[in-house]
């Protein structure tokens, strides 16, 4: 077992530039999908602040719809057609969903009634469709660019480590 380098401040939140730096350590040397998968929503779950769920939505090549994957917080919908919902969106449509009202996104998929704000960052690798990183906050307008923008480094040093 190798070493691994990473830390979540106890007494705060860690910002984007640590994150992928924790990410890296977290991932290195190890391309198995679920484990990167769950290690990644576990650094994501404790390390930024009023989320109330972080999963991954994953493509299941048999029917075409995303199933969930590892993730933190309250039992989910397990399947979401490509193009339903929030997470089918930004699937289908291949870009980062900000919702920063739930209750505003005409075929929202509630899973979570505490769920006020949402941000999906598709995974695509090399063109192929992996899944969805689907991130939930209690607090309307929890995300904004630099949360897209973060989220979306930390999901290319996630496609970089399982393609190893
Ligand atoms: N709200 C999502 C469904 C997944 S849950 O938030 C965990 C959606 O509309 O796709």
């Amino acid at each position: 077992m190798h070493e691994q380098h990473y830390k979540i401040p106890d007494d705060g939140y860690a910002d984007y530039a640590e994150l992928a730096r924790s990410l890296e350590s977290l991932l290195a040397g190890e391309p198995d999908l679920i484990g990167c998968a769950a290690n990644t929503t576990s650094l994501l779950f404790y390390g930024l602040p009023d989320l109330n769920w972080v999963g991954f939505y994953l493509l299941d090549a048999a029917s075409g719809d995303l199933l969930v994957g590892p993730f933190q917080g309250r039992p989910a919908c397990v399947r979401i057609p490509l193009g339903r919902g929030v997470c089918g969106t930004a699937a289908a449509e291949r870009r980062t969903v900000v919702v920063p009202d739930v209750h505003a996104f005409p075929g929202h998929i509630a899973c979570d009634a505490a769920s006020r704000s949402e941000l999906v960052v598709p995974v695509v690798d090399r063109g192929r469709l992996i899944g969805v990183l689907d991130l939930d906050s209690p607090r309307r307008g929890r995300f904004d660019d630099t949360d897209a923008r973060g989220i979306e480094s930390l999901v290319e040093i996630f496609v970089r480590a399982v393609r190893a």
